[in-house]
């Protein structure tokens, strides 16, 4: 045996044993009695869980002109590794005007440097016939996911073009992440609030209220059954939008639900302190009841993902959230929030440590689930012949968070401040200690790209309305 983690409680997506997890080639090889390591640790006291899954993560994107440039997949993981994620999935994002293929080998060319195991959603952002025709090479290559945009000027589909990019995403078995919101009422009533001289960062809460986002989202769920392919919605913020998944599910359809820490424990009135734009992101927080909102969801489980969407944008300076200046308008200040390294340590201190979500739900949201739904066979488990990615918890350790301890690359964390009970001490990625008190070990480079082939769960049900599969009609 290479490893031999011992004495642990072991939390698995199943249960919770006492026992000893056995390694070796960088597979989980024994559980409960394990034979002698040459790597002996004792875990007595503490909690294993599997490595972090983080399947929404705006890594080093391909995005001329626009923000989170500020990671790279070397800082971007050794944040997910200090946080205790393993593996994460980043975006191939079309440059409108321009094909696929250039993108996705930049895209390769820049994870190459990764620190954890990693896969790509690719965004459709203009789906030409020559796009589209370009899709089902870019699945060949295991990248078996797309993601569209409902809103922001430059990459939001309207319902053509999205029907067309779920057609495709039928047709290759792929799962298709949606980005819902609707885009001509966030740009009425923005308008609006500018002309109404209400443009400090708290009004970009105004500008997309919860039926923005209630509303496409529903639409999407009602056009992918349309074209019966299976969607996850990104980023819940509220329970109203996650009511609407709930009814999808009940009826049979294939439609999961995502959310993320900042719609846990970020409210509205974050954006209105002097570092609000910081808090910026979007769908935008809403208040404390809506996160108790989405606490129930997740116990129901209709949302049964926690990502992060960490997306890089400095506070100030070089691809800061002040790129238009100080004092601009909610308008023009990027959206997103960094999240990586932060997101395993608030679930697991707001969801267990407050009795919310028991020790295999916070496994499930956290790696199982995100692995499940996008086909990352070998991870978000501990269980015999998963990858050996493994997270070491101090359930006792109290810390408040600052920025230096998520170890990314961006000038502030939307967390600072905030106090979590229970801490990642140490982090394998398939068999090889990656990060120890917080010191990461894991090189640059060391991250495998994750091919995903066809898999059961992102294909359609093959139940379309009269029986007519129009994705199937070149
Ligand atoms: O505000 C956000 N969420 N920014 C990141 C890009 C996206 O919409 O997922
Ligand atoms: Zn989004
Ligand atoms: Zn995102």
């Amino acid at each position: 045996m290479d490893l031999a983690i011992r004495n642990a409680r072991v939390a698995t997506s199943a249960g919770v044993f006492s026992g000893d997890i056995g390694v070796q080639g960088g597979r989980i090889v024994q559980l409960g009695r394990v034979d002698p390591a040459v790597a002996e640790v004792d875990a007595k006291g503490l909690i294993v869980t599997p490595g972090g899954v983080d399947t929404h993560c705006h890594l080093d994107e391909v995005m001329p002109g626009m923000g989170h440039e500020a990671e790279n997949f070397g800082t971007g993981g050794r944040s997910a590794l200090a946080g205790g994620t393993t593996s994460a999935v980043s975006f191939v994002r079309q440059i409108p005007g321009h094909g696929l293929a250039a993108v996705v080998e930049e895209s390769f060319r820049r994870a190459a440097r990764s620190r954890i195991d990693y896969s790509f959603h690719t965004t459709i952002t203009d789906p030409t016939p020559e796009i589209l025709a370009e899709i089902p090479s870019v699945l060949a290559k295991g990248i078996r996911s797309l993601k569209v945009f409902l809103t922001y000027d430059t990459s939001r589909l309207d319902d053509g073009a999205f029907l067309r990019v779920l057609a495709e995403a039928r047709k290759g078995g792929a799962m298709t992440a949606v980005h819902c919101e609707n885009y001509h009422a966030i740009g009425w009533l923005t308008e609006k609030l500018l002309a109404a001289g209400l443009t400090a960062p708290k009004y970009h809460a105004w500008s997309r209220p919860k039926v923005v986002e209630r509303e496409a989202t529903y639409r999407a769920i009602c056009l992918a059954e349309l074209v019966d392919a299976p969607i996850q919605i990104f980023h819940v913020s509220c329970a109203e939008v996650a009511e609407e998944i709930a009814r999808a599910q009940a009826r049979g359809l294939k439609v999961w639900g995502e959310t993320c820490p900042q719609y846990l424990v970020l409210a509205e009135d974050h954006m209105d302190r002097p570092d609000g734009a910081g808090f910026m992101c979007s769908p935008s927080p809403r208040t404390v009841a809506d996160q108790e909102g989405m606490w129930d969801m997740i116990r129901r489980g209709v949302i049964d993902v926690i990502s992060s969407d960490h997306s890089a944008s400095n506070l100030t300076g070089e691809h800061g959230k002040d790129i238009a200046g100080p004092g601009a308008s909610f308008r023009d200040i990027p959206n997103g929030v960094p999240g990586v390294g932060a997101r395993m340590p608030l679930v697991f201190s707001e969801g267990v440590g407050k009795g919310r979500i028991t020790l295999p739900h916070f496994v499930q949201v956290t790696a199982t689930n995100p692995a499940r739904i996008y086909g990352l066979d070998t991870k978000g488990d501990i269980a015999i012949g998963k990858d050996a990615d493994l997270v070491l918890w101090d359930p006792a350790r109290e810390v408040v968070l600052d920025n230096a301890m998520m170890q990314h690359a961006v000038d502030y964390t939307p967390y600072a401040g905030m106090k979590v009970k229970g801490w990642p001490v140490a982090t394998w990625l398939r068999g090889t200690l990656a990060m120890k008190e917080g010191e990461v070990l894991a090189p640059e480079g060391i991250g495998r790209f994750l091919p995903r082939d066809r898999y059961a769960l992102a294909e359609p049900r093959v139940k379309v309305p009269n029986g007519f599969v129009a994705a199937d009609i070149a």
